[in-house]
């Protein structure tokens, strides 16, 4: 039996910002409610052409394959986790395998949205502590930008997304006291449409439906989100998932070095930071510039505040996650 630790982390995200004053020329909206409402700032858009959800999740891999100090060869498995896939299918991570030029290693490409990424670390841990892999490739993107209602009508859940990606190396350890200690999930899907995208889908609304109606009023294929609902279950769902880490592990709050919240919307971190009594050093937000990237915003946010110094050798790291399905999981981490 063995542990699994992180042993690199890269993201990336597209250069073109969108502030909120770009917004408000799309759309009724302002600065004001945006940054009271979410604490977003601004956000990045893929210019169309210049990036995809694959490309951006290659960029991210690459810095982590680098920080990992391994060879591309090494990679035994991908993990990709979006919402937002180049194609219908195939998922993402054969096109990561072809376009890092892997080995013809196992792809594997999971849903899970705001969870997706803490789903993806606890897939890969089951992996490399039972020994069948040494290091996985796990990748959070999503390029939200170009499927979201830019006008009036869509503005409750635009200007809340933001695109990018996030990567990480999951390699064998053997000291056990150290690496992923526990990952917790859990789904509810009496939720499901919630927050959830319907159409194009088999289920409801299929291709043939919407190019038979051709209706130009069709928000089918627009992400609905029922905003306060998803936000009252998700500071509920967020602390519980947490202090069941906690308590798997015989641990205290206190004993929490860093928490790294999905980024949801800073009111929400907010929320769990005072529900916990955290210090402003015990959490890393970062929606504040880059919106809310589902599967990427807890790796984009963990990259950033491991190279900020803020994460160091011995720290325990948390990570929590709640969003469509509704699904929500945990990761306790011994660095
Ligand atoms: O990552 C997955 C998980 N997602 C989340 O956890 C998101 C959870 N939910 C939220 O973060 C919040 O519910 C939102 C930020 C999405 C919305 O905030 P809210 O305080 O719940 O606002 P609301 O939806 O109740 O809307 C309040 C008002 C409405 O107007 P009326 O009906 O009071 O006249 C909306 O039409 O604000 C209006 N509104 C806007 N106004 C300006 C909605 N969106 C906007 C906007 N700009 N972008």
């Amino acid at each position: 039996m063995f542990h699994s630790k992180i042993t690199g982390l890269g993201f990336y995200v597209p250069d073109n910002v969108v502030t909120n004053e770009d917004l408000s020329q799309l759309m009724d909206t302002n600065d004001e409610w945006i940054q009271e409402r979410t604490g977003i700032q601004e956000r990045r858009h893929v210019i169309r052409g210049e990036d995809t959800t694959t490309t951006m999740g290659v960029k991210a891999a690459k810095i982590a394959i680098e920080r990992a100090n391994i060879d591309k060869d090494e990679i035994d498995f991908i993990i990709f986790a979006t919402l937002s896939p180049d194609y219908y299918f195939p998922g993402p991570g054969v096109l990561v395998q072809r376009d890092l030029g892997l080995k013809t290693v196992g792809a594997l490409d999971i849903r899970n949205q705001c969870s997706g990424f803490v789903y993806a670390l606890s897939i890969a841990d089951q992996y490399i502590k039972t020994g069948m892999y040494k290091n996985i490739l796990i990748i959070g993107s999503e390029l939200h930008s170009h499927g979201l209602d830019m006008t009036t009508r869509g503005r409750g859940v635009s200007v809340i997304f933001g695109d990018g990606a996030g990567a990480a190396i999951i390699s064998r350890e053997t000291d056990l006291s150290k690496g992923i200690l526990s990952t917790h999930l859990h789904s509810e899907g009496q939720h499901a449409e919630e927050l959830a995208l319907i159409a194009p889908g088999m289920g409801k609304r299929w291709v043939t439906d919407i190019i038979h109606e051709n209706d130009p009023n069709d928000e089918s294929y627009f992400p609905y989100m029922n905003g306060q609902f998803v936000f009252k279950n998700a500071v509920v769902r967020f602390t519980e998932v947490i202090n069941e880490g906690l308590q798997a592990n015989q641990l205290e709050v206190a004993d929490i070095n860093m928490l790294i919240p999905h980024q949801a919307n800073l009111r929400i971190a907010q929320f769990i930071q005072q529900k916990f009594r955290l210090t402003d050093d015990q959490v890393y937000n970062n929606i504040m510039k880059y919106g809310n990237t589902t599967a990427a915003s807890i790796p984009i946010a963990l990259t950033e505040a491991w190279e900020q110094g803020k994460i160091k050798e011995g720290d325990l790291v948390v990570l929590a996650a709640f969003g469509s399905g509704f699904t929500w999981g945990s990761a306790i981490i011994r660095w």
